[in-house]
């Protein structure tokens, strides 16, 4: 029976996989830089003759950083026109069989026929749609009632490989935003609405965010228990090049542009990532003198937030703090987001104009503006 809000049966991102040119230097980056830990691998050494595969795990955020092992693999062509980047934004579903027929029914194109994924500690269920761009989602089930189980750590196909990172305070993933082209947004949010029965977040920025200074437009795709949150971006005409047409000019299509980690105390893990050598954008410090009228209380001192160039932003239940990472690679495509949520259910739209300058700046460092 389909249950109108979650017709799919979804119930958490189950792990975000990266092609990656070089997955045994990206593991290490996460792992270093980021305090991820290693869980587990899939390579030649394990059986698998196609990639090497690196599972990454901080509390509950899960990362696989895949690189094909020849040329011929489809992973290959993805890493041609993308460079690194996020091929799947993969769920753990009630069914995996009903969630792709029903995705299929209601309009999505299909990637990857239900299968079983087997090893000596069991089998899970796997299918695959597409979503934009090259990006894919798959759908993941345990124990089903086709007599699935499973015991092992991750999937099948990996084996438990542990190598503890320095946990820096990352709890899960956020959100994911994607960037679609111009025009293609109201497409992708009908896709969210229709194939997952997704809605329009309600919040302060359920608007387009559209001026002459931001130069794209956004809307929140959400599940009913607002566990699993899509913003859509498109660029929109400004005085300059939108930074989501700099996105697609390299990405090659739409894309992952970022994954927001979301973390409990924002000022001890920016402090940590700066520490391990992660690069994140600056706004200039006039930004700190205007948070008490701007925003009014906040918990943390101005201070801290001012040496690690940490954001905050407003909505009516709360507020948020957040930060950008530059490009965690060399096209300037992906990056990462850590926030920490005291209420707010936003974005941080409040912070755009201020975070634009920086953003410029470094657009027009790699001559792009
Ligand atoms: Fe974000």
């Amino acid at each position: 029976m389909t249950d109108q809000k979650n017709p799919l049966g979804l119930k958490k991102i189950h792990h975000v996989e990266f092609y990656v040119g070089n997955a045994k230097q990206a593991e290490f980056y996460y792992r270093k830089a980021f305090g991820f830990s290693r869980l587990a691998y899939s390579g030649l050494e394990t059986g698998n003759r196609e990639t090497a595969s690196y599972v990454v795990r901080q509390s509950r955020a899960a990362f696989v950083l895949t690189t094909p092992l020849s040329g011929e693999h489809a992973g290959s062509e993805h890493i041609r026109q993308h460079g690194d980047g996020v091929y799947d934004i993969a769920f753990q579903v009630e069914d995996a069989d009903f969630a792709f027929a029903e995705a299929v029914r209601r309009g999505a194109q299909s990637a990857i026929e239900p299968y079983d994924m087997t090893d000596e500690n069991g089998s899970v269920r796997r299918a695959a749609i597409r979503t934009y761009g090259d990006t894919i989602h798959s759908f993941i089930s345990y124990n089903n009632n086709n007599g699935h189980n499973y015991s092992g750590v991750f999937l099948p196909g990996f084996t438990e490989q542990q190598i503890a990172g320095e946990d820096v305070g990352i709890v899960l993933v956020d959100h994911m935003v994607g960037n679609v082209e111009l025009g293609k947004m109201e497409t992708w949010c009908n896709y969210y609405r229709d194939v997952m029965g997704f809605e329009r977040y309600i919040t302060f920025d359920d608007e387009d965010i559209s001026t002459e200074y931001s130069a794209l437009m956004s809307i929140v795709m959400s599940d009913g228990g607002h566990n699993i949150k899509f913003p859509i971006n498109e660029p929109a005409e400004g005085k300059r090049k939108s930074q989501i047409q700099e996105y697609l000019d390299y990405y090659k299509t739409p894309g992952v542009q970022h994954v927001a980690l979301l973390c409990k105390d924002i000022i001890s893990t920016v402090g940590k990532l700066q520490a391990n050598g992660v690069d994140f954008l600056r706004v200039p410090d006039s930004y700190y003198a205007e948070i008490p009228a701007r925003i009014g209380e906040i918990d943390e001192n101005i201070e801290d937030l001012k040496r690690l160039g940490i954001l905050v932003d407003r909505d009516e239940e709360g507020y948020l703090l957040q930060i950008f990472s530059k490009n965690t690679q060399d096209r300037p495509t992906v990056f990462f987001e850590i926030l920490q949520r005291k209420g707010c259910k936003g974005f941080g739209k409040g912070n755009f104009k201020a975070l634009f300058v920086s953003i410029e700046e470094e657009q027009a460092k790699r001559g792009n503006l």
